[in-house]
Order: structure tokens, then C-alpha cells, then sequence
């Protein structure tokens, strides 16, 4: 017997992604400065990280990691049911759960597993979970892992999720939507998409990684800013690792969904809690975030300023009011030579290609952030006028 080799099998498959041009590459930043950083020797202007207001390398930030790492060491020794949970850890649940005006908050090392913990925490086998078909990954996954049926709707189209909870109207569902979405830049119709959760008895969860600490009066998010409370979406989900600076997420809701999530979720149970300096220089990251609104008003204007001039070089713009502006460009090696003409003007922005975005719409993700200028905004219009324009005929 010859059994296949599943390394040879896995780098077919690498090769194959080579061939068709749609091949990741790892870079090293050796420093990071505000919105600059150094790699391989060169200066570059980011325009492509989710540090939408420009905390990452705050003093406040990093002076309260040290405090907390001076006082209580490094790692926080197990997982948050075995000793693991710090007082700096509590501090940051009863911070985001006051921000977002819900009873409770839950900490998760990443957004990534707490999309995991939530969906296998809710859903059974034969559950329904219907989604937005531009969702991030790690919902879609979640749903997967949970051994749920997972029905797409599409992107934004509230008549479509309606459709598709109709679909199986005994089941027990969830609807599950980003609420900016991270490679469009866009708004959910979250309202419509809480109305007809209320209708269908379907429980609404939103993952506003992209929104919170950017939309609203206080960055409370793309929920509050919607007018949407704890009843109209029990299940919230945001991270911390992009406008708070930091990383790791959390999951926001009534007391009996957190002590469900407590009790079930097991990428919170069988695994080590957060560095407990972690949580205190979040902690600080929201305070900065609350109370520092020239952050977004700064953040506002910039986006206004890039869309306004990059609509009048005629650049292919999505309908974007949020800090994720991506150029579509179309085929993958297009992006990717975008990109590269980019890189040796002085500016770092990712080509995003598939399976990251569907066939034939690849794209430059730009993102802004606070700790841009002005005059940074100005001089990528004016690089990418050279490389993204459309050419006359
Ligand atoms: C919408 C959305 N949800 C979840 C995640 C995952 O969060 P994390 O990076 O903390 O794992 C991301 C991006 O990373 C995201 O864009």
C-alpha cells in the first residue's frame, strides 16, 4: 500500500499557489514607528495595518505594560479557570463591558478563537448559522467547527439572510455578521439584520474588530452607533489588536451568555489566559480611546481627504466610510505589481488576492490611521495616481 504523503501534498499545493502568482510572503519589520517602518533596510510609510488610531507605540500604553510587568512578572501562568485570571484582567472586562453598555465581557487571547469559542458554544450539530458571504474567516470557520449547517447570504443582502434562516425555519439559528467588513471597509445593515433576528427568533452576533474604538461619539462601535442595544444583539465580539493597539478580543453580552461562554467555550477554557501586562496596557488603550476624540475626528478627516482625491484621480474606490479603503484593481499579479511600484515609492500596502477576496477581486487594502498626516495622504494620491490610475485611451 501507498499511502499519499501529506507534506509532498501540501507543497503541491504550495507550488501551485506560486504558479498562479497568489503566493504569501513573510516579511520582517525590524521597527516600527507611528505609521513608519524599517524593513530589510529601507523606510517604509504604512498604509496597510488595523492601528486606526495610531496607539500601538503609545508612551501611555507602554509604560502601563511595564508597570504591570514590574508588579505581577510576564506570563499569567495557566488558563483563566486554573489561576490565570489577574486583577488586570477583570479591570479590562468591567472597562469593555461598561463601553459597550453590556452586563458582561469575556476575555479571549485572539479574535480569532473567540469567534471559535462562541460558535461552538452556541451552536450544535444541525443548528443553523447564517452569514454574510464576505465574513471574516474565523466566522466562517467557526460555524464549520461547530457542525453547524452554514448558509451564505449575500454580501449585505438582508432579503437574502431572510431567505436563508426561512430555509430551515425550526432550526435554531444564528446570524453572524463582521460589522465593518475587513477587506470592504463597508457597514452592515445591522439594524435591518437585528429586525429580522427579532422576527425569526434567530440570536444576532456582530464581530466589530474594524468598528469599535472608530465608530460612534466614543468608539463604542458600529452597534451602538446603529442604536442597537444587549437585547437587540446578545452577541457582540470585538479585538483588541487593531484601533486599541493591543491584541487579543472579547465577547461582550448579558451574565448568563458569558457564564455559558465561561462554562462552554473552549478556546477560553483549554487554553493560558492573556499576559496579565497585556490586559492593563488595553486597559489604558480604552481609556486613551474614550476620552482622546481627536483621534476619530482626525482619523474622519483623513478619510475624507483620501477618498476626495483619490475619487478625482479617478481611482477605483469602494463605497467605504470607515478607515479600510481598498483600491480594486482586479486580477491578482496587478495587485501584487501595484504593490511592489508602491514599495519603491516609499509606501508598504499588501496585495490582498484570493482565497483572502474572490477571484477577480483583488485589491489594494489601504487603511488609514490617526498617526498619519496629512501630507502622508497627499504623497500616496500622488504615487498612486503613477500606479493605480486608469490610463487614458
Ligand atoms: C472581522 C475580524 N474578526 C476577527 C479577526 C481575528 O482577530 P485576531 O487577529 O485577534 O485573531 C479579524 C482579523 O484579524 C477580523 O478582521
Amino acid at each position: 500500500m501507498t499511502r499519499p504523503s501529506l507534506t509532498e501534498r501540501l507543497a503541491r499545493h504550495s507550488a501551485e499557489r506560486a504558479q498562479a502568482g497568489l503566493l504569501r510572503r513573510l516579511r520582517t519589520i525590524d521597527h516600527a514607528d507611528g505609521a513608519w517602518v524599517h524593513s530589510a533596510g529601507r523606510r517604509l510609510l504604512a498604509f496597510c495595518t488595523n492601528d486606526y488610531l495610531g496607539l500601538a507605540q503609545h508612551p501611555t500604553l507602554v509604560a502601563a505594560l511595564k508597570k504591570a510587568a514590574d508588579e505581577s512578572g510576564v506570563g499569567s501562568g495557566s488558563a483563566h479557570l486554573i489561576g490565570g485570571h489577574r486583577r488586570e484582567h477583570a479591570a479590562l472586562e468591567e472597562a469593555l463591558a461598561e463601553w459597550t453598555g453590556r452586563e458582561r465581557a469575556l476575555l479571549f487571547s485572539t479574535g480569532y478563537m473567540a469567534n471559535l469559542g462562541v460558535m461552538q458554544a452556541l451552536l450544535q450539530r444541525d443548528d443553523l448559522c447564517v452569514q454574510d458571504k464576505l465574513n471574516h474567516a474565523c466566522l466562517l470557520d467557526g460555524a464549520q467547527l461547530a457542525g453547524a449547517t452554514l448558509r451564505r447570504y449575500p454580501h449585505a443582502d438582508v432579503d437574502g439572510a431572510a431567505r436563508q434562516l426561512a430555509s430551515q425555519g425550526d432550526a435554531a439559528a444564528l446570524l453572524a455578521t463582521d460589522g465593518v467588513f475587513s477587506m470592504d471597509g463597508d457597514i452592515a445593515p445591522l439594524g435591518e439584520l437585528a429586525g429580522l433576528c427579532r422576527r425569526e427568533g434567530a440570536t444576532f452576533m456582530v464581530d466589530d474588530a474594524h468598528g469599535l474604538g472608530v465608530l460612534g461619539p466614543q468608539g463604542e462601535g458600529s452597534v451602538t452607533t446603529a442604536g442597537l442595544g444587549q437585547d437587540d444583539v446578545p452577541v457582540l465580539m470585538a479585538t483588541l489588536g487593531k484601533a486599541l493597539g493591543c491584541s487579543g478580543a472579547f465577547v461582550a453580552g448579558s451574565a448568563a451568555l458569558i457564564e455559558g461562554l465561561v462554562q462552554s467555550a473552549r478556546t477560553y477554557i483549554y487554553t493560558t489566559a492573556m499576559p496579565p501586562a497585556l490586559a492593563a496596557a488595553t486597559l489604558a488603550a480604552v481609556k486613551l480611546t474614550l476620552t482622546e476624540d481627536w483621534r476619530r475626528e482626525k482619523l474622519q478627516a483623513l478619510i475624507a481627504r483620501f477618498r476626495h482625491g483619490a475619487s478625482q484621480l479617478g481611482l477605483p474606490l469602494m463605497p467605504s466610510p470607515t478607515a479600510i479603503q481598498p483600491l480594486l484593481l482586479g486580477d491578482a499579479q496587478t495587485a501584487l505589481d501595484a504593490s511592489k511600484a508602491l514599495e519603491q515609492q516609499g509606501f508598504l500596502v499588501t496585495a490582498i488576492r484570493p482565497p483572502t477576496v474572490p477571484q477577480g477581486k483583488s485589491r489594494l487594502r489601504i487603511t488609514l490611521s490617526a498617526a498619519h498626516e496629512e501630507a502622508d495622504v497627499d504623497r500616496l494620491l500622488e504615487a498612486l495616481s503613477r500606479v493605480a490610475a486608469p490610463r487614458p485611451v
